[in-house]
């Protein structure tokens, strides 16, 4: 009865626009999935971490992560895939038989507060089998379709009724394997928006819960966002 916890790092950062991938791109001094590894780490709720890599960058996220005194569990690293998807998948694949209960985090987000990470696990833990954090949205939202040159509304969802959701996402193992083959799958042939692993979930037909977000897990994707961590880390040592 342990629990893995799947640390996306694979992508490139393409809309950070540096000259090396996302998660390897410093935050007061350390990398950024230095920081996310650290704080899943930190909650006291993780047993062991797999780390997805960018392609050829193996050797140096194992260093950088078995090496570091504030990564207190067992670490291995293996290749990403061509998505975020296939990343999970491949870490997915090193689940060990006692793992009942898998996290997947985004090294994109990596001031994940250790008790996010305690309050996902303990909804999965109380028998929920897919359990995602999820902050009210503040902004309107509009369903559109293309029109011409420009995009035509076709509807405004109730926002009262809106989730913004981040990660860690937290599974029942089974579920979460099961989603990856059968529900990516499916998704696939009937071309189905599965953009998070609680998606794939949701696809099976299978409940997916909500546990209350925190704004401080919010997801680095343009220069603007890694200012606004270095601000927040600030904020927080001072
Ligand atoms: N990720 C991954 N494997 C991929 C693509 C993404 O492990 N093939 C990871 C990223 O490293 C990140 C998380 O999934 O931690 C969320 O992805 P995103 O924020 O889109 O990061 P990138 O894909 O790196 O950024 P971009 O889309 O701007 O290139
Ligand atoms: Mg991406």
């Amino acid at each position: 009865m342990t629990t893995l916890a799947i640390l996306t790092a694979a992508g490139s950062g393409t809309r950070l626009g540096r000259d090396l991938p996302k998660a390897l791109v410093e935050l007061d001094g350390f990398p950024l999935v230095l920081h996310a590894a650290r704080r899943l780490a930190a909650s006291g709720v993780v047993d062991s971490l797999v780390v997805t890599a960018p392609d050829g960058l193996t050797d140096v996220m194992t260093d950088l992560l078995a090496n570091d005194p504030h990564v207190q569990v067992p670490v291995q690293v293996t290749d990403g895939g061509p998505t975020r998807q296939a990343s999970v998948g491949a870490g997915l694949a090193l689940a060990r038989s006692g793992d009942d209960v898998v996290l997947v985090h985004d090294a994109a987000r990596p001031l994940v507060p250790a008790d996010l990470v305690r309050r996902v696990v303990g909804a999965v833990r109380s028998g929920h089998g897919a359990v995602v954090p999820g902050l009210p949205v503040t902004d309107t939202v509009k369903q559109v379709r293309p029109d011409g040159d420009a995009e035509l509304v076709t509807g405004t969802p109730d926002r009262a009724r809106l989730r913004a959701v981040q990660t860690p996402q937290g599974f029942a193992r089974d579920l979460l394997v099961r989603a990856h083959r059968t529900g990516a799958a499916r998704a696939r042939a009937e071309h189905l928006a599965a953009t998070d692993d609680a998606g794939l979930v949701e696809v099976l037909g299978e409940p997916v819960h909500i546990v209350p977000g925190d704004a401080a897990a919010f997801k680095i994707t343009t220069e603007r966002d890694l200012w606004l961590a270095s601000l927040v880390l600030q904020e927080s040592n001072a």
